[in-house]
């Protein structure tokens, strides 16, 4: 027996350091350092040194700090995952894309547009890749909705909706200590991105939103928001609504859908696998439990697509193609914050609310190729 030579010639990896080793940032260390091709897990940072130190020993990760400037300023980083509280998220951006660091950042991209403009603008000055955590787009299903819209089985889109009911016991542990806007800011941006992705070439103009702790009553005096539900016009007149509560008992469930003048697609996984039981009291099947059951590929994807964009950038190589758009960038991220800020604008007015600043006038990273309208 011979073994066939190798070309040993492969692209070097992108070097990751992870900013925050939180729940989600966990996750997504142990996709880098073992499922992610193109990379490899360098660092870890979080001002939580212990279980950023028993991560990175379980992963066999070389260093770890508590401060992310570390990793700025260490040449061997290509890139940084960003997966801290959302406070420090755009502070966070700037200072790595000013590093020379590609950034993925989990959502939202900032709290505020004026918070997001400086990320924007040091983006821009340092030409990094930045990329937003938007992962539906990269479920199988929600991305062959897609493709199926994008090759016209919709036609002109009328109505969408987007859903969002993350698992839960029927109370939520630590409602207290949730930041009272994380409703908006962090659940259902996710729904805003799908829709907008779901709605090619169109600008979010209002919202109106009903807002209140069902499941939570005794803090609805103290402002949480645990369930709501927004309307949202857009700008080629088609009518959406995002919905989101805090404690489905049956699980996590996530689903969206584009109906037009054509027809319509759907994307959403109702069940964990494609198991299905009989028995004397009907079918059942089992639901998915977490975001890291459900999404568990799309986390992936969109990390793979981030690793393949940084190494296109870092060695002069065309962008990767996936045919539609996919790759959630900083417009994307504006535009959902955009609609945030626009629904807690909406839900302490109690009024509809215009959608301001959802685009940078003369960015010249418009929706989907559509013309940029400054709002
Ligand atoms: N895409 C998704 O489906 C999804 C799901 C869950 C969370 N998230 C996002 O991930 C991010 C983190 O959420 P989480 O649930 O993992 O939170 P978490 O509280 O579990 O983790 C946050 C981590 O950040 C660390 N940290 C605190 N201050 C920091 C700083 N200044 N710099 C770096 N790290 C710091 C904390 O010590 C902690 O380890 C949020 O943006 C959240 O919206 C996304």
């Amino acid at each position: 027996m011979s073994y066939l030579p190798v070309d040993p010639a492969r692209p070097e990896p992108v070097r990751v350091g992870l900013i925050g080793a939180g729940w989600m940032g966990a996750f997504h260390a142990r996709s880098l350092a073992s499922t992610i091709p193109g990379a490899v897990l360098a660092a870890i940072a979080d001002p939580a040194l212990e279980p950023a130190v028993s991560l990175a020993a379980e992963l066999g990760v070389p260093q770890v700090t508590a401060d992310p400037a570390d990793l700025f300023a260490d040449p061997a980083i290509d890139a940084v995952v960003i997966a801290g509280p959302i406070r420090f998220h755009a502070a966070l951006s700037a200072a790595a894309a000013r590093a020379g660091k590609h950034v993925f950042c989990e959502k939202p991209g900032a709290t505020t547009l004026e918070e997001l403009s400086e990320v924007e603008a040091a983006v821009a000055e340092a030409g990094v890749h930045w990329q937003i955590g938007f992962n539906r787009r990269y479920a199988a299903d929600f991305l062959a909705a897609r493709r199926d819209l994008a090759a016209g089985a919709v036609g002109t889109p009328q109505l969408l909706r987007s859903l969002t009911r993350d698992p839960g016991t029927g109370s939520i542990p630590h409602a207290a200590r949730v930041p009272q806007w994380t409703m908006f800011l962090e659940t259902l941006i996710h729904d805003f991105d799908a829709l907008n992705w779901m709605n090619p070439g169109a600008e979010p103009v209002s919202v109106h939103v009903l807002a209140d702790a069902l499941v939570e009553p005794d803090l609805r005096d103290a402002g949480f928001i645990d369930t709501a539900v927004a309307t949202i016009r857009y700008s080629n007149g088609a009518m959406a609504v995002a919905e989101a509560s805090f404690s489905a008992l049956y699980g996590y469930d996530v689903r969206g859908e584009t109906f037009g003048s054509r027809g319509m697609v759907q994307a959403g996984r109702p069940t964990e696998t494609a198991a299905r039981t009989y028995g004397p009291e009907g079918l059942s099947a089992r639901t998915p439990r977490l975001n890291i059951e459900l999404f568990a590929d799309a986390y992936r994807d969109e990390l793979a697509d981030f690793a393949a964009h940084a190494a296109a950038r870092r060695d002069g190589a065309p962008a990767p193609d996936h045919g539609v758009p996919l790759t959630p960038g900083l417009a994307d991220a504006r535009r959902a914050l955009a609609m945030a800020r626009a629904c807690i604008e909406s839900v302490q007015t109690g009024l509809p609310a215009s959608v301001a600043g959802s685009v940078v006038s003369g960015a010249g990273e418009a929706h989907d190729g559509a013309a940029a309208v400054a709002r």
